[in-house]
């Protein structure tokens, strides 16, 4: 039988779950098909994505830190990724051609919405950061018709200019920590890379409205300082980013397949694998 192959290239990439939840995907829905990690600086992706297309690959993920190669490297690109900047599925089309799509947005909305039950329309929200992370998720959140969000970041200039690139979309403004002081958010999300190093933006106290939830786009086998933080907050949820990996995975494998696979039996399975990990901390 005839393979497909696809693959997720990065930098570094030793432990992606990406191969184990595209391999989950293809056994549930019966596909046929080859998903592998190639640790791919950004030096040699052009050359690596060139010679994967020309050996028949019918598409990638590209993670940290290509995003924004795998952009300019696409013949053609979704929406959503125009917007984003930043590209993490990249699809050969028949005729050859490389579509750039991004499907991280749409797995943080789906991860909200459909398996935490958050309600967007009318929710304050708050997006910590204005890197790369923050750029892929605004446009989908701002589909879903929120109150407003709000981009803060250390460098404000940054937030700023992100507001002005979305504000057709939506209700959105831009604001430094400091001036984040006496208002309030339904729904906090951290989008800066301050969690991979155990830190976290200077928030102020009360930011955070009753029943509000907390989520970071990042994770790991242990609660991340933004979780953490959510919890000493009595954030309603405080959750960290594994089901949107596996959202933005499954939005990945439909753009390259056509078959949507159920990713609650997948984020269970991941989640099992990671409390049994760090069973001290119970998660
Ligand atoms: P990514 O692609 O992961 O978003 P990035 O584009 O380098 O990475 O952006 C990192 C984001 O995390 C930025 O918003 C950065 O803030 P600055 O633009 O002010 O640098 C933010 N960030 C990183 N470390 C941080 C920290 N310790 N406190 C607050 N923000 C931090």
């Amino acid at each position: 039988m005839k393979v497909d192959h696809y693959a997720v290239f990065g930098h570094p990439i030793g432990h992606s779950k990406s191969p184990r939840i595209h391999r989950l995907f293809a056994e549930q829905t019966k596909q046929s098909l080859a998903y592998a990690a190639q640790d791919v600086p950004a030096e040699s992706f052009v050359a690596a994505a060139d010679a994967f297309f020309a050996d028949g690959g019918k598409g990638l993920n590209c993670t940290v830190p290509l995003k924004e190669l795998a952009w300019q490297y696409a013949d053609r690109l979704t929406e959503r990724a125009r917007l984003a900047k930043a590209v993490n599925t990249l699809a050969r089309q028949a005729d050859g051609s490389i579509v750039g799509d991004n499907t991280d947005g749409v797995g943080l909305v789906n991860d909200l919405t459909l398996n935490h039950g958050i309600t967007l329309p009318g929710s304050r929200i708050l997006i910590l950061g204005a890197g790369g992370a923050s750029r892929g998720i605004v446009g989908p959140l701002l589909e879903c018709r929120p109150a407003r969000v709000t981009i803060a970041n250390r460098t404000v200039y940054k937030a700023e200019t992100m507001v002005a690139e979305f504000e057709g979309l939506g209700n959105v403004d831009s604001s430094g920590y400091p001036e984040l002081e006496g208002r309030q958010f339904d729904l906090i999300l951290n989008a800066t890379s301050a969690s991979l190093s155990a830190q976290l933006p200077p928030l102020p106290a009360n930011l955070l409205a009753e029943q509000g939830c907390c989520y970071d786009l990042a994770y790991g086998t242990q609660p991340t300082a933004f979780v953490i933080w959510g919890i000493a907050q009595h954030a309603s949820k405080s959750l960290d980013g594994l089901g949107m990996l596996v959202e933005q995975a499954a939005e990945a494998f439909f753009v390259w397949r056509g078959i949507r696979p159920l990713t609650g039996p997948v984020i269970e399975l991941l989640n099992g694998e990671c409390q049994a990990a760090s069973p001290a901390l119970g998660y």
